[in-house]
Formats: C-alpha cells, sequence, structure tokens
C-alpha cells in the first residue's frame, strides 16, 4: 500500500515538474514497436506549442478533418487541397509520414454532393461515376511517399445486437447498398499507388457484438478478393475497456491475414462515449478530482500499452485523436456539449500527464 501512493505520488511530481519538451519523446519510449501518431489540424503546423509536442513526440501524422470529403470538396464540386496541403507538407518537411483519413464516410458528405438539382438522389451508378473522379484525383494529388496508409471506408457497422450488420442510415448505403464497401476499396486500389495500404476503419471494435460484425464483413471482403490492407480499431476507449477485449479483436482481425492499427485513441475519464442508449451519454462514472482519476487513467493506458507492445507484430501504427486535452474533440466539448474531458497524455499546456509516464514506466520496465 504504502508502495502504492510512494508511486503515485512520484508520478504526479515528474507531471507537475516536467516542462514542455523536457522529457524522453514519445516516439523514442515505444522505439520500434509501430508509427506512433497523433490526429491534427492546420494551426498546428504554425510553429506553436503543439507543434513541438507533435515534433517532440510523433512519427506519423492523421489530418484530424482536412482530408475528410467534405474538407476538400466544395459546395461547387471543385476541389480544395489547401488545408490538407499544410499538412501534408509539414509531413514531408519533417519526415513524418500519414495514414489519409478518408474517402468514404456517411458524415464526411459535401451538401448537396449525392443529390440532383432538383434534390432527389443520385442514381448508385452515377455517384459510383461522381466519388470515383474524386477518389482518383486525392491518390494523384497526395505524395505516395508521405500518405502511405488511406481509410477507405469509415464507420458502415452498425453496433447494436438487434441491428442488422451495416448502418442502414447512411446515404451511401442507401443509394448503393452494401457493396459500396467493395466498390471503394476496388476503386482506391485502381488509383492508390502500389506501396499505400487501404484500411477499413471503426469504431467500438472491442465490443463483441460489434467485433463480429467487423470479422464477418472483412472476412467476406478478404474471401472474395477485395483488396484490403487492413483494419484500423479507432479506440476511443473509456477505462471499462480490458486488455482481454483489446487483445481478442486484434487476434481476431490479425486471423484474416489483416494489419491492425490503433487510428483513434483517447481514454475519457467518464463512461463510454459510445453508450448502448443516448440517454446514458451525461453519466459521469468518474467523479473523483482530476488529479484522482488521472492515476487510475494513468493505470488503464499502462496496460492497453503492454497488450499493443505484446501484439506489436500485427500492429503498424498507434494513433492518438488530438494532441492533448485542449485540442481532444472530446476536450472541446464536441462529444457531449459543453463538457471537458482529459483523454490525452499531454495536458492544457502540452505538459505530459500521469498516463504518459505510467507508458514509459512500463517500457523501462521491459529492459
Ligand atoms: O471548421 C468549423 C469552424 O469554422 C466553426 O467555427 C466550428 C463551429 O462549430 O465548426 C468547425 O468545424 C467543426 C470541425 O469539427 C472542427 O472543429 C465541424 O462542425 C465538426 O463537425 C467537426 O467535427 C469533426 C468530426 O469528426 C466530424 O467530421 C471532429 O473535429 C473530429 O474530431 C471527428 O473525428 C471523428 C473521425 O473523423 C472518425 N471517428 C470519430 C472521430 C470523432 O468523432
Amino acid at each position: 500500500m504504502i508502495k502504492k501512493i510512494t508511486l503515485s505520488l512520484a508520478v504526479a511530481a515528474l507531471a507537475i515538474t516536467a516542462k514542455a519538451q523536457d522529457y524522453t519523446p514519445l516516439k523514442q519510449i515505444i522505439g520500434d514497436d509501430f508509427y506512433i501518431g497523433v490526429a491534427i489540424n492546420p494551426n498546428q503546423v504554425s510553429g506553436n506549442e503543439d507543434t513541438k509536442t507533435i515534433l517532440h513526440n510523433f512519427t506519423t501524422i492523421t489530418a484530424e478533418n482536412a482530408m475528410k470529403p467534405a474538407g476538400i470538396i466544395q459546395a461547387d464540386g471543385s476541389y480544395n487541397f489547401t488545408d490538407a496541403d499544410k499538412i501534408v507538407n509539414f509531413a514531408k518537411e519533417n519526415g513524418l509520414k500519414m495514414r489519409g483519413h478518408t474517402l468514404c464516410w456517411h458524415a464526411s458528405i459535401p451538401r448537396n454532393y449525392m443529390k440532383n438539382a432538383d434534390g432527389t438522389d443520385l442514381t448508385k451508378e452515377e455517384l459510383y461515376a461522381k466519388h470515383e473522379k474524386y477518389i482518383k484525383a486525392v491518390f494523384e494529388h497526395f505524395p505516395s511517399d508521405v500518405v502511405i496508409y488511406w481509410d477507405v471506408v469509415n464507420e458502415a457497422l452498425n453496433d447494436g445486437e438487434n441491428e442488422g450488420r451495416y448502418r442502414e442510415r447512411s446515404e451511401w448505403y442507401r443509394i448503393c447498398g452494401p457493396e459500396f464497401i467493395s466498390w471503394a476499396f476496388k476503386t482506391a486500389r485502381k488509383y492508390a499507388p502500389a506501396n499505400v495500404k487501404l484500411y477499413y476503419n471503426d469504431y467500438n471494435l472491442v465490443d463483441p457484438v460489434k467485433r463480429e460484425k467487423c470479422y464477418l464483413m472483412l472476412k467476406e471482403l478478404v474471401d472474395s478478393g477485395v483488396p484490403i490492407d487492413g483494419v484500423g480499431m479507432q479506440a476511443h476507449w473509456s477505462m471499462d475497456v480490458t486488455p482481454a477485449q483489446i487483445e481478442e479483436s486484434i487476434n481476431r482481425f490479425a486471423s484474416l491475414g489483416l494489419d491492425v492499427q490503433i487510428t483513434e485513441f483517447d481514454l475519457t475519464v467518464y463512461n463510454s462515449i459510445h453508450p448502448p442508449k443516448a440517454s446514458e451519454r451525461q453519466i459521469v462514472k468518474y467523479t473523483l478530482p482530476y488529479d484522482v482519476v488521472e492515476k487510475a487513467q494513468a493505470d488503464a493506458y499502462a496496460s492497453y500499452f503492454k497488450v499493443l507492445h505484446e501484439n506489436r507484430d500485427k500492429i503498424s501504427s498507434v494513433i492518438f485523436w488530438n494532441v492533448n486535452d485542449a485540442s481532444s474533440w472530446l476536450g472541446r466539448g464536441f462529444a457531449i456539449r459543453g463538457r471537458l474531458d482529459y483523454p490525452l497524455l499531454f495536458d492544457r499546456e502540452n505538459k505530459p500527464k500521469a498516463p504518459f509516464f505510467s507508458i514509459e514506466n512500463y517500457y523501462k520496465s521491459l529492459k
């Protein structure tokens, strides 16, 4: 018990005294396990404190929004790569690799993109032709020595046990049916340079019900020769997620011969951000002050990195969703309006938190 208290005091002291960048870079701690990355926006490449944190710690980046269809396709149908290019040029100048996110996602459809002028839906054939032009332009535009991975389809599955496998409400599904998924991978492969790897990306993939839906979908794609290289487990987790659950998902997907990536890692201090019922979204599970919750979060992060390290042969990238608690989509009050969260390794001043040092301690314990 005394040992435990001393340890947590030591962790707290480290967290308080460490200045921004005055600590071992995360990429050095992780070593060759996998690319270690972060999702960023164009304001974070200007040389500010966030830029310093990115360059100090990470080897790969994802554009949080700038490379989504809604970030590139304009209202008049033209393409604007300005924001995306800021991020890609930053990656190129600094020797970072990138994941492209994403080509087909129901939540990133430019206004009226799937409609005729009279408001009716495009036909499947018209939509395929329009989006093929887009996919071709994307692969011609971005340098394939920088953007080496792409999320081809994002979040096409339903969560619940009593729902069908696919998200029927999606515009993609409504117009094309489930075949849009294989269409997207085949079309991406047609234009993607050979070295670029193609992924299916989704959240909640540690949940046994959704894991199985995803496994069956991936198996069908692989068995029918659809060109897919891997699966992105988003990893917007809560502390209820167990290392065993994570390991089971990694093994299940890897058993199909697919690469696994942890693509959008963060750890809310509240209960799941994807609870079964919308009404449960407001439940605050961890009501203690954050400096107490931080210890539990630090332990959880260390236990997750243990499982990721032990399965590093199946995992090519682990990527945090946002740089610090201030820029986090959860910390900005996006998921629950007005509610702050503390889900990442760096605080609002870019100082490494207890979870950062618990990951460092785990890696030290291996030596
Ligand atoms: O850019 C405008 C800004 O001009 C305006 O003032 C502000 C007011 O609300 O909105 C800004 O755009 C928002 C943008 O985030 C930047 O903050 C959009 O409305 C908002 O829809 C957008 O949300 C993004 C969301 O995906 C939808 O695209 C989040 O930042 C982003 O973190 C989130 O990321 C997703 C992944 O792509 C897929 N997996 C889940 C993950 C979290 O939801």
